[in-house]
């Protein structure tokens, strides 16, 4: 019957306010191991970037951003005038193959688009070189800022011969070999590009987070606070960003409320032990946690779900993405009439109507748990920083467009914090960020090139 399937889900995905709490409070610690020097599996990494901007930041600047669904290049030029800028862009389609193709291939890829930007846009100019602002959104150890060595490829990457290796110098290689004027002047990862972009325009922003493909935050530490650091004594008061990589955390499996379907992922990924929490909440396995669920269902000789129908489109691994539970979450009519159209169209399956039911609550459950989950990283942050009220820049497609997630984020943050009703206004709020990887990468290399001028 499905409405006990349903209800069986409903246990499985459910995150009570409770676990919420527990789950944050953990996360604080191993925030602090991540900083510490014996390390955690949170990499917290230092960035480098150790300001924010003053809103006098000027020039022009390219920036590049690699990151889930796109990859763009942007010009911006930012002008004296507090927190004005220019901006013109171009988005380029980031093929799937080049993601468990060759390094080669990526660089070159990467190249030509910026090659191609630069042709369309200044078409017969003679450039001066153009300092580069590179948005490389996978975990990088970086000893300084325009150098990053891969820790691990994340999201679904797979390309040999680039983890544990300096990302830039075959970059940079495969910029000489088109003749391009550019100068690569800071990597950065996209949540501190959030962060940095976002303070620019509102100094109660504290955190820079992405909520898409993948999910992870960055926010501003005391060079003090970070014991690995330590060796190097920097001012303790100084402010480093630091990319904390949180999709890594509860790696070890203690406190997260595994499901057998999130074992599935894990074990199926080209990298199976990592990205634990990332691989529960972030948009590139929304769509394939449903189709593990459904595919269980079916496969149930007790539950009665798309009997005798072709399942041979469900078969095929991450044939869904989050845009998929995005509709079916927002199929307005009550016989779910656009959800039926879907399952038909994309998958070859009629569904009855309990059908229907259950895959709305599963999309339901499914969406809620990776908003609420969300939610624990961030409150995380806050509690080790002592925030009782701030601003979060986010950024990603699923905080862009998942139905629900902004709101049902926000309860989870009430849920953790304990505001009750008598708190007429949350006072950490989720809010859409500035553009971190094309205003926030060219603040972060306008900085760059002003530290360096300053001798430091
Ligand atoms: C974009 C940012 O809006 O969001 C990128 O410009 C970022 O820097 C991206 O990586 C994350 O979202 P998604 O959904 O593309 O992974
Ligand atoms: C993954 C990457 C991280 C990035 C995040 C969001 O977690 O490892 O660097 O910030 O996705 O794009």
């Amino acid at each position: 019957d499905l409405l006990a399937q349903i209800e069986r889900l409903e246990e499985l995905f459910s995150v009570s306010k409770e676990k919420l709490i527990a789950i944050s409070d953990h996360f604080v610690k191993e925030l602090e191991k991540g900083l510490s020097k014996e390390g955690g599996s949170i990499p917290m990494n230092p960035t480098w970037c150790m300001a924010f901007p003053d809103g006098h930041e000027e020039g022009t600047f390219l920036a590049l951003d690699m990151g889930g669904t796109n990859l763009r290049v942007c010009e911006i030029t930012l002008t004296e005038e507090k927190g004005e800028f220019d901006i013109i862009q171009s988005k380029y389609k980031m093929p799937e193959e080049l993601k468990t193709g060759t390094a080669e291939e990526l660089w070159g890829y990467i190249a030509d688009c910026l090659q191609q930007f630069i042709e369309y846009h200044h078409e017969g100019e003679d450039l001066p070189q153009l300092p580069l602002g590179f948005t490389f959104s996978y975990p990088a150890t970086q000893e300084y800022i325009n150098h990053g060595i891969l820790q691990r490829w994340t999201k679904g990457f797979d390309i040999a011969g680039v983890e544990g290796q300096d990302v830039v110098p075959p970059f940079e290689a495969a910029l000489a070999e088109r003749g391009l004027p550019i100068k690569l002047t800071a990597l950065i990862n996209d949540t501190t590009g959030t962060l940095i972009a976002s303070a620019y325009t509102d100094t109660e922003m504290k955190i820079g987070a992405i909520f898409g493909t993948g999910c992870n935050a960055a926010y501003m530490e005391n060079c003090g606070s970070i014991p690995k650091l330590a060796h190097m004594n920097l001012n303790p008061d100084h402010p480093m960003a630091i990319n904390c990589e949180y999709g890594a955390f509860d790696n070890e499996h203690v406190i997260l409320p595994r499901t057998p379907y999130d074992v599935i992922i894990d074990k199926e990924s080209p990298r199976p032990g990592q990205q634990a929490f990332e691989k529960m909440i972030a948009g590139l396995y929304l769509g394939e946690l449903f189709r593990l669920v459904l595919l269980d269902l079916h496969q149930n000789p007790d539950v009665e779900i798309f009997q005798g129908q072709d399942m041979s489109k469900l078969q095929r691994p991450y044939c869904l993405d989050a845009s998929f539970l995005s509709a079916i979450e927002e199929d307005p009519f009550e016989n779910l009439s656009e959800t039926s159209d879907l399952f038909h169209h994309k998958l070859n399956l009629s569904c009855t109507k309990p059908e229907l039911e259950l895959c709305r609550r599963l999309a339901e459950l499914i969406g809620t748990r990776a908003a609420r989950l969300s939610a624990c990283g961030i409150a995380a942050i806050c509690k080790k920083k002592g925030y009782t009220a701030c601003h979060v820049g986010a950024d990603g497609s699923v905080f862009n467009k998942y139905p629900h997630f902004k709101a049902r984020g926000a309860q989870a943050l009430r849920d953790i914090f304990g505001w009750g009703k008598e708190v007429k206004k949350d006072p950490i709020v989720i809010m859409a960020a500035e553009d971190g990887s094309g205003v926030g990468a060219a603040l972060i290399a306008a900085l760059t090139l002003k530290r360096a001028k300053e001798g430091n």
